[in-house]
């Protein structure tokens, strides 16, 4: 009963190398040399949980095994979706590509993010993504992140300083610092500050519970509006935040600040074209979701592997040391060549979004498979980013693989993709890169960190991955 083609060799499929992607809108006859979508390998686990557990418990073995046993194309289930699994770089370039527009991230993606995160970005396709793409950028030119970096600065100081109070008499280098709530918190009153532009006040704390209920809802087993669920309360908290977006939008229109709000309220492609309020309110509400657990764990991942790396802590302060200036400015955000690698590193060793969920639209002949259209199909990082045959000891911490000429860095084009690729590539990564180098930039000059002999950061994947246990941290003042 469940098991489907388990244990078929990968060499049944093409080539690693060599798959590709064929068009068609008729039916399986009509392609030459495909075999049909039932021989693909895989197995679908358990009855509706498919493969869920093992997955989200050990997500890197889980698949690392998987590919050895089922190859690059293979099925499974996860949460009682039927999945097919394509694995590795080149699969990645033809999905993410996708040229003939036969692959949907809408469809795909709907069933994780509606009705919460609606017509977000990332939940549109084609021509419609395009159009709001062309004028959303407006928002993320460089003057723009300039902006945005100033707005951060003085919240970053504030919270990094008061991190070293202390309580109870102990100060804070004598005592567990748990990084990852502490700086969870500091990112919400950033995002107060420089996404909705509202200051640091009460009303500033209800709109962060209001996201944090938004985003709980959304992951929620119960997914039905019954009084008294996380589900409900984010139905709710989704009302309340668009009420807030659609009351302060002519305000901002008339008087744009330096927030990313206002300036979606402005924003403007070349041929003219600006976002209607509703538009507005909803690119509002996902971008806020996008940016906020990525930015936090990829940060919380930096200051893990310089705890663990105090060589690199040192490298990495001294060049910060060395720009002389208390708040990382737009002119200095590229002359930091040894937190370039960090962060790299700690992107491919742990992506904050470890799969890209999409749908095909047409029928296709991916890899020498008939994949009919409405197949649900997923890329995923986690694999690709610990794939032997691109990485040297990919499980070890390196940020020097991707120095100047380092050729793994050249490897493959989507043998890194922790923001993605193709027509949906991360929009707001420069902002959050931003971000993270501003507080590593402060961070090095007012601590130095530890953690304990042989600490590994144990992370949990609810969804996207986080450290299970806060992750604690030492902190000490220079
Ligand atoms: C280190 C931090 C970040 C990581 C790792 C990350 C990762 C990603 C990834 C993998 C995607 C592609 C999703 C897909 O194709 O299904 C994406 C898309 C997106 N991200 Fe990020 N992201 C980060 C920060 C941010 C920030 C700070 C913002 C906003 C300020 C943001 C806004 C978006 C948006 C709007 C999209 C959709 C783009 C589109 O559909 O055209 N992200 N991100």
């Amino acid at each position: 009963m469940l098991a489907w083609t388990g244990g078929a060799p990968m060499l049944q499929t093409a080539p690693l190398s060599t798959p590709h992607v064929e068009v068609d809108s008729n039916r399986a006859r009509e392609f030459t040399n495909v075999r049909p979508f039932e021989e693909i390998p895989g197995h679908p686990g358990w009855p509706v949980l498919g493969n869920t557990i093992p997955m989200m418990a050990t997500p890197v073995t889980f698949l690392e095994n998987w590919y050895k046993k089922y190859g690059p194309i293979s099925r499974t289930r996860s949460v009682g979706v039927d999945i097919l699994l394509l694995l590795g770089p080149e699969l990645n370039r033809l999905i993410l590509l996708d040229p003939h527009e036969a692959i949907s991230s809408r469809q795909g993606l709907s069933f994780y993010m509606d009705p919460f995160f609606k017509d977000g970005l990332v939940l549109l396709d084609f021509d419609e993504h395009k159009l709001h793409r062309g004028i959303m950028m407006s928002a993320f030119r460089k003057e723009r992140l300039a902006e945005y970096l100033n707005l951060m600065n003085p919240v970053i100081d504030d919270h990094t300083d008061r991190w070293m109070q202390t309580r109870g008499g102990r100060p804070l280098d004598r005592r567990t610092f748990y990084f990852f709530p502490n700086f969870k918190h500091m990112a919400l009153q950033i995002a107060t500050r420089v996404f909705m532009g509202h200051e640091l006040d009460a009303n500033g704390d209800k709109l962060i519970k209001a996201f944090q209920d938004v985003v709980a809802a959304s992951v929620a087993v119960v997914r039905k509006p019954i009084p008294g669920t996380a589900y409900y309360r984010g139905i709710k908290a989704r009302e309340m935040l668009e009420d807030y977006f659609y009351s302060h939008i002519p305000e901002k229109r008339a008087n744009p600040g330096h927030d990313l709000f206002s300036q979606l309220c402005i924003a403007e492609d070349d041929d003219g074209n600006t976002f209607t309020d509703e538009q507005i309110v909803n690119h509002m509400i996902f971008l806020m979701m996008a940016a906020h657990d990525t930015t936090t764990m990829t940060t919380t991942r930096v200051v893990y592997h310089l705890a663990k790396h105090l060589d690199w802590q040192e490298k990495v302060r001294q060049e910060c040391r060395a720009l002389e200036t208390d708040f990382l400015t737009p002119d200095h955000v590229m002359d930091l060549p040894n937190l370039e690698m960090v962060i790299k590193e700690a992107l491919r060793l742990c992506a904050p979004v470890p799969g890209l969920p999409r749908k095909t639209i047409k029928d296709l002949n991916i890899g020498g498979y008939f994949v009919p259209a409405g197949t649900q199909v997923q890329v995923d990082m986690r694999h690709t980013h610990y794939m032997d045959e691109y990485w040297d000891d990919p499980h070890e911490f390196r940020p020097e693989r991707y120095a100047e000429g380092g050729i793994e860095n050249k490897a493959h084009r989507y043998a890194w993709l922790p923001f993605g690729g193709g027509a949906h590539k991360c929009i707001g990564r420069h902002f959050g890169l931003y971000l993270i180098r501003a507080v590593v930039h402060q961070l090095t000059q007012k601590y130095r960190w530890h953690v304990r002999p042989g600490y590994k950061m144990p992370l949990k994947n609810p969804g996207l991955p986080m450290p299970a246990d806060g992750f604690p941290v030492t902190f000490e003042r220079l």
